[in-house]
């Protein structure tokens, strides 16, 4: 089945879980933005929900679909996120960061009551690690990081916007497109991540999400909670 049917009985999926009343994360990336024009259907229909989102491209069409947005200041813990994600595991370990909104969509998990994933069934793997994993680092400390991550065993590229320049995240920051191959301890190497000055958020999505909605040949499939 096209991934891109895939997406869509996934975000539909999605949908069943916003009840009136919610305030709920606006992921970003193409799933997401399924999610968010049904959820804007329901929004002209009549339904009642506040959107945290979590890029600047979510914000612009949730705001062109009429859906009423709030800043995470305003609503500290969302009721639910619903995210896309590059990769993901049975294990509910994720690797997020593909369009580059990474940090704000971690923070916008973190902070949710419930964080549920929507991926095609492409994207559900034995082992994390196909997909480069996406580092925000401050361009300040570049060489440091791109050092620090080969000594873990990565090879870091630096991420392009279109025009050949640096790529830009919402906060002004840059990717590093980390190759590591086969991520065999996804904890172990978010830690020292975490431990490398210069880096602002990575990709490494590990104990957030409650549920994974893959979209498999014509149905969704719940991993999780
Ligand atoms: C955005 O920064 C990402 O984390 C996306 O959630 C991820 O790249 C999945 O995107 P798609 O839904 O477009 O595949």
């Amino acid at each position: 089945m096209a991934q891109v049917e895939e997406k869509l009985i996934a975000a539909n999926a999605a949908l069943d879980l916003i009840e009136n009343g919610m305030t709920v994360g606006l992921g970003s990336g193409t799933t997401a933005a399924m999610f968010l024009r049904l959820l804007g259907e329901r929004v002209r229909s009549g339904l009642k929900i506040k959107g945290v989102p979590t890029s600047e491209s979510t914000a612009q069409l949730a705001r062109e679909l009429g859906i009423l947005l709030v800043s995470l200041d305003d609503q500290p813990h969302p009721d639910i996120d619903i995210d896309g994600a590059d990769e993901a595991t049975e294990s509910m370990c994720l690797i997020k960061g593909g369009g580059g909104a990474l940090l704000r969509e971690k923070i916008v998990a973190f902070a949710s009551r419930r964080f549920v994933a929507i991926i095609d069934s492409s994207k559900l793997v034995k082992k994390l690690g196909k997909f480069p994993l996406p580092v925000e680092i401050v361009p300040f400390a570049r060489s440091l990081v791109a050092d620090a991550v080969v000594d873990l065993g990565g090879k870091p590229v630096l991420r392009q916007a279109n025009d050949g320049t640096a790529f830009l995240t919402d906060q002004g920051n840059w990717i590093l497109d980390c190759s590591f191959g086969a991520i065999e301890d996804p904890s172990s190497l978010a830690s020292k991540l975490a431990d490398i000055p210069g880096i602002v958020e990575h990709g490494l999505f590990i104990g957030l999400a409650d549920q994974i909605i893959v979209g498999r040949n014509g149905s969704a499939v719940r991993l999780g909670n």
